[in-house]
């Protein structure tokens, strides 16, 4: 029967960097993966160029029932400590915006990086693996069954890391692997949502932005007692973009969400901005001024909606009706019938309750030899390679004793 010391489930960054770690310290590591390609999300991240970090990372862009539990991890493999490693590969980066760190060229620069860290540290990888079943042995550690092509076979290890990631994207393998072995170890389990993955509009709403499709704009949008000020894109059937994907990560059902659509005007508000306008002897439609700050196609149904007479020109128009549509500019109030789902989510939020876990050492506080690291723990970030930086850490901080 195999025996590695330390046997990790899933192959994703939380894996590959937990495997590097204790490989490290002369730990026999064997990695498993059902996916036939190593590192699927990191290949397909920050469209192809993998955001692997940000430079601001702290616990506060995280979500998690205890907010605290983070930091551990992050304290002792802040984002520097990985820049650090990308750099020591000599893959060229840049910071694209809000201390996001791109590859330059391709994110299979990272795969490449994490595989060769792996391979010098002495970790096997195996792929096109599929975990069967797992059980505590008596005598301590663990037995996995598993499935290669037609062969089953046992392994037993004394160390076992669960790194099987969350739901989101199945057709590029996740599943609930990670979810079922903490239940089946009694461990508890925060309520999972897809997250960073935007609204979607219920009938009406449909109905009333069908024509916008494709329109962006830049706005302050809020959700959950958490603002973002960035682009929100209308889509046939709800809203993307960045601002959208990170409301989404704060919204729970019935949630309202509001967005400021003019954060900018130098005049302070919509109706400010009308009343210097009018005060300057414009006539146009109040409606035709708004494209001059919006899409026209956007200005159009603001006002159908907000500006009762809306064909009546500025100088008629009443103060009370301007302020109408200034108000509901400044502080549009929109309730999803969702979010869009696991087939589109960045991350799964929720997961294996932090309580069940040491922040040390990502080990079960009920079963010793037992780890979660990476998204299938209740740790979830923002946009902006928030995510990737807890994989890394949590992995490195389980990677230091497993
Ligand atoms: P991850 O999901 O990466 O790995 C889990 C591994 O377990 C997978 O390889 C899977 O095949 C394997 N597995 C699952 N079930 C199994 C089973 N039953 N048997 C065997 N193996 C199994 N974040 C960020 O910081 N910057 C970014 O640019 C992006 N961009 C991005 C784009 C897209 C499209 C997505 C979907 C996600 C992102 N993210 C991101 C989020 C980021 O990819 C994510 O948070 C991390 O990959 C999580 O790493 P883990 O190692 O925890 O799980």
């Amino acid at each position: 029967m195999e025996h590695p010391e330390v046997l990790i489930l899933g192959a994703g960054g939380a894996g590959l960097m937990c495997a590097i770690e204790a490989a490290k310290r002369g730990r026999r590591v064997t990695l498993l993966d059902h996916s036939t390609k190593l590192g699927g999300k990191i290949l397909i991240s920050g469209g192809g160029r993998c955001n692997f970090t940000n430079l601001g990372a702290s616990p506060a862009q995280y979500v998690s029932r205890n907010p605290h539990f983070c930091k551990s991890a992050f304290s002792r493999y802040p984002s520097a400590a990985f820049i650090a490693m990308v750099e020591r590969h000599g893959i060229p980066y840049h910071e694209k915006k809000l201390g996001q760190l791109f590859c330059d060229g391709s994110a299979r620069a990272i795969v490449e990086m994490l595989e060769t860290e792996c391979r010098e540290a002495g970790a096997e990888i195996r792929l096109e693996t599929r975990i069967d079943a797992v059980e505590r042995r008596t005598e301590g550690g663990f037995r996995v069954a598993v499935t290669r092509g037609t062969e089953s076979s046992s392994i037993e290890c004394d160390s076992l890391v669960v790194a099987t990631g969350g739901y989101s994207i199945p057709k590029i393998g996740a599943t609930g692997l990670g979810y079922q072995l903490a239940k089946q170890f009694g461990l508890k389990r925060v309520d999972t949502a897809p997250a960073l993955d935007g609204f979607t509009f219920t009938p009406r709403q449909t109905e009333l932005f069908r024509d916008l499709s494709g329109v962006s704009v830049d706005v302050v949008l809020s959700c959950g007692g958490k603002s973002f000020r960035e682009n929100i894109l209308f889509t046939h059937s709800g809203l993307s973009g960045p601002a959208a994907l990170q409301g989404s990560l704060h919204w729970y059902p019935g949630d309202t969400v509001t967005l400021d659509l003019l954060p900018d005007l130098p005049d302070g508000t919509l109706l400010h901005w009308f009343l210097r306008r009018k005060q300057e002897g414009n006539r146009s439609l109040p409606k035709n001024l708004l494209a001059e700050l919006l899409p026209a196609r956007f200005a159009d149904a603001l006002a159908a909606e907000f500006l009762p007479g809306e064909a009546t020109p500025l100088p008629q128009a009443s103060e009370k009706a301007l302020e109408r549509l200034s108000q509901n500019v400044h502080a549009w109030k929109i309730q999803p019938a969702g979010t869009v789902g696991y087939g589109k989510a960045e991350v799964t939020r929720g997961g294996v309750d932090t309580d069940e876990l040491s922040s040390k050492t990502l080990e079960s506080r009920k079963v010793p030899g037992l780890y979660f690291i990476g998204e299938v723990v209740d740790v979830t970030g923002w946009l902006g390679g928030y995510n990737f930086q807890w994989a890394w850490a949590s992995g490195w901080a389980a990677g230091q004793v497993v």
